[in-house]
């Protein structure tokens, strides 16, 4: 292939954190432990495992705080966290996590039902947490949802996309996620939006986060690396969805990311035999079969 693909991509698994927030059933603390030292077992350098949000808001993350008292922390590996606002900082302060995340919407109507507040109000909330990120000398990576569509507003411009994401570099993210909350994209589509940001933000500090509701999400991360973005999210055993995008299902599956990486012939760091595993044990124990292809065809229930 003629494309110039990136000979390493990190991957950030998100399926504790965006995975297990969109279960019904609330997963018990010791399965999240369970899973997050497997995921660090299959070599990840970066594990989402909770958020510090508003328990009345998503009940599923209120145990954030054992969670991180309870996992083994393996060497050179980032624990991360969602902080909405100062008092998710601080409780993520509290927690000793290793990098957080502030999250606004390139949508005006999703950031309202998502976090209840307007995406200018978003940023201002995001200033405090911040400053004492820095502070305390913690990364702070931004996510952008809705880049490729939006559940209430359908279509969403690309410009709009480039200008969150400008405005949360512009905040001190060391990276900024770009999130298809609802999994609508298309490879053109992706690669279109992942351009206009990239006129504001170097593609080194891009990363790609695809919901894969619709089956697209392998098609457009390859159309992301060939722009040269080296850092894609994913949840083990495709797990997770967004309590606040109706419809909206699972991340791309970490295990059919990790099998397509490893046939292009790029290096991740990640086992695959061991995220599999840390697949089928998370699917066991929510009583879910695995959405991920590769797990399946490797005889995952
Ligand atoms: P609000 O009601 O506007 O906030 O919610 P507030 O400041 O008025 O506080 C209301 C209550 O929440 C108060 O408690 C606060 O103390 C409490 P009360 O006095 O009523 O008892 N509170 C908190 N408690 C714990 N931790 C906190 C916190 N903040 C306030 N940090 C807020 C605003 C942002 C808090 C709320 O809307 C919220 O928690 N939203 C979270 C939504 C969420 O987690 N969504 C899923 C993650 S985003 C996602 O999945 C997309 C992504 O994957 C990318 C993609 O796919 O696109 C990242
Ligand atoms: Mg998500």
């Amino acid at each position: 292939m003629s494309m110039r693909l990136p000979k390493f991509v990190r991957m950030v698994e998100v399926g504790p954190r965006d995975g297990l927030q969109n279960e019904k059933q609330i997963v018990p603390t010791e399965v999240k432990i369970g899973l997050v030292d497997r995921l660090t077992d299959a070599g990840l350098t970066v594990v989402e495992a909770g958020s510090f949000v508003s328990p009345k808001w998503v009940p599923q993350m209120a145990d954030t705080p054992d969670v991180f008292a309870g996992i083994r922390r393996g060497a050179g590996v980032r624990y991360a966290a969602l902080t909405p606002n100062a008092k998710g900082l601080e409780g993520a302060l509290a927690a000793k996590v290793d990098e957080v995340a502030v999250f606004g919407a390139a949508s005006e109507s999703f950031s309202q039902k998502n976090i209840n507040c307007s995406i200018a109000e978003s940023l201002e909330r995001f200033a405090p947490v911040m400053e004492a990120a820095k502070a305390q000398g913690l990364p702070v990576r931004g996510y952008v949802s809705c880049v490729l569509g939006c559940p209430y507003e359908g279509e969403i411009a690309p410009a709009a996309v480039a200008d969150v994401a400008d405005k949360l570099l512009a905040m001190g993210c060391y990276e900024i996620s770009l999130g298809d909350t609802i999994g609508t994209g298309t490879p053109a589509k992706a690669q279109a939006m992942i351009a206009a940001v990239a006129e504001r933000v170097p593609m080194g500090k891009i990363a790609v986060h695809f919901h894969d509701t619709y089956g697209q999400a392998l098609a457009n991360i390859l159309a992301a690396l060939e722009l040269g973005v080296a850092v894609v999210d994913s949840s083990v055993a495709g797990l997770g969805g967004c309590p606040y995008a109706k419809g909206a299902s699972g991340n791309v599956a970490s295990e059919d990311v990790l099998y397509m990486l490893n046939g292009l012939g790029i290096e991740t760091g990640v086992d695959l035999d061991k995220l599999v595993a840390a697949g089928a044990y998370i699917s066991e124990a929510i009583a879910r079969p695995t959405a991920s292809k590769v797990a399946r065809a490797r005889g995952c229930a």
